[in-house]
């Protein structure tokens, strides 16, 4: 099969093309505006055709010649980053909406399969609930429109609608995937100078524990997350590669691993208690209290709990096998051993 992905350069993109290039079994094809995540971490230089371009950019004809030549299009652009989502709101839709669009709207226009990648966010703020988030059973709840940080759930809900209604109109064939806090090497940046912006929860505490900086709990780092590492989540997808052509057409499915569930101000703590344990060295920061709009800015709001239900994916053959304690070691493991020079071990 030919496979093309866009956003391969990123995370989740990086790992997949590591794995898929390394099985050998399709030809693929990623697109992305920087792969250097992938080439960090390819060892094998497996036999992979690397596309550098801004789709913002791009012309429709290059789009469309590009998903036509392909049977299978995977598609991770976006910007998944909080931060974002507050700063640039109008951004995150002209991309995670309109520029996916375009792709989508290619695959139908030449019948092409279509994996997208949504986002738990789109369940929105689970007021307290205890009962796992569902593809087909649960509501999609925001926050007021003053509350911006919605603004990216909301575009991957609409794009998530969009697709359905192809589905239903025009025989569009495609999966909708919805990650769950994907935990691993390369992911987002480490804040080498501490002023370079805000990566997602886990590279922020990596940095501060690196470079003995403060943690900040945001609102008192009292909400959860469940978290999955990114090799069982990469098991995963390739799981819903295989099965495109019957159990999975036309299915939302969430990946995530319920039973990593932690308290955010409880990462922190534990992430400290690992690092100590892998180096030796007790982590040198405290950690401080911040408001989400001190940190975020006006706009945000966080969902205190969101728990997937993995029947679906489980009904495939997926088991997670990374525990929370053995993920987070995997991955503070990584980022000890790049920095090891620059923090003296
Ligand atoms: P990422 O930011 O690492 O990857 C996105 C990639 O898109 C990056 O490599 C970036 O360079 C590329 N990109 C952005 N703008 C571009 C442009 N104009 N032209 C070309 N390339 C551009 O994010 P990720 O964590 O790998 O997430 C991938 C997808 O999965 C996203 O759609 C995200 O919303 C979704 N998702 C991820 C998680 C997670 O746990 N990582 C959770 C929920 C949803
Ligand atoms: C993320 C992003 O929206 C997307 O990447 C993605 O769609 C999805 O969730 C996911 O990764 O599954 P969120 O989990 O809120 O959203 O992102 P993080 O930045 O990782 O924050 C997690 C929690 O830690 C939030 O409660 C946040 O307020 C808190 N946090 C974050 C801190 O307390 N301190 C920090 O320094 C950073």
């Amino acid at each position: 099969m030919k496979i093309l992905i866009f956003g391969g350069g990123g995370f989740i993109g990086s790992h997949l093309l590591v794995s898929l290039t390394r099985d050998n079994e399709h030809d693929i094809v990623a697109y992305d505006i920087d792969f250097s995540k992938y080439n960090r971490l390819n060892r094998d230089m497996g036999k992979v055709k690397l596309i550098r371009g801004n789709i913002r950019k791009e012309d429709n004809a290059n789009l469309k010649q590009l998903v036509s030549s392909n049977d299978l299009i995977i598609d991770l652009l976006a910007y998944a980053n909080p931060s974002i989502y507050v700063s640039e709101p109008c951004e995150v839709v002209r991309l995670n909406l309109f520029d996916n669009l375009r792709i989508v709207e290619a695959c139908v226009e030449f019948g092409r399969y279509v994996i997208q990648f949504s986002s738990c966010e789109v369940y929105g703020m689970a007021g307290g609930s205890t009962e796992p988030f569902s593809e087909d059973r649960s509501n999609l709840l925001l926050g007021p429109i003053e509350k911006h940080r919605w603004i990216y759930s909301c575009a991957k809900q609409m794009l998530e609608r969009i697709i359905h209604a192809y589905g239903l109109k025009q025989g569009l064939n495609y999966t909708i995937i919805r990650p769950f806090n994907f935990v691993g090497p390369e992911m987002d940046y480490i804040l080498e100078r501490g002023d370079e912006g805000i990566p997602r929860v886990f590279p922020q505490f990596m940095s501060a524990i690196l470079f003995n900086r403060d943690i900040k709990l945001v609102d008192g780092g009292r909400n959860f997350r469940t978290f999955t590492y990114i090799d069982d989540s990469i098991d995963a997808i390739k799981i819903i590669i295989r099965n495109i052509d019957h159990i999975c057409n036309r299915k939302i499915i969430n990946i995530g691993t319920p039973e990593n569930e932690i308290r955010i101000c409880d990462l922190a703590t534990l992430m400290m208690q690992i690092f100590e344990k892998i180096t030796g060295r007790k982590a040198n920061c405290h950690t401080t209290i911040v408001s989400g709009e001190e940190f975020y800015g006006k706009g945000y709001q966080d969902c205190d709990r969101r728990i997937p239900d993995i029947g679906r994916l489980m009904a495939l053959g997926w088991r997670p096998r990374y525990q929370l304690k053995d993920l987070l070691e995997l991955s503070i493991r990584y980022y000890v051993n790049m920095y090891s020079n620059r923090i003296g071990l």
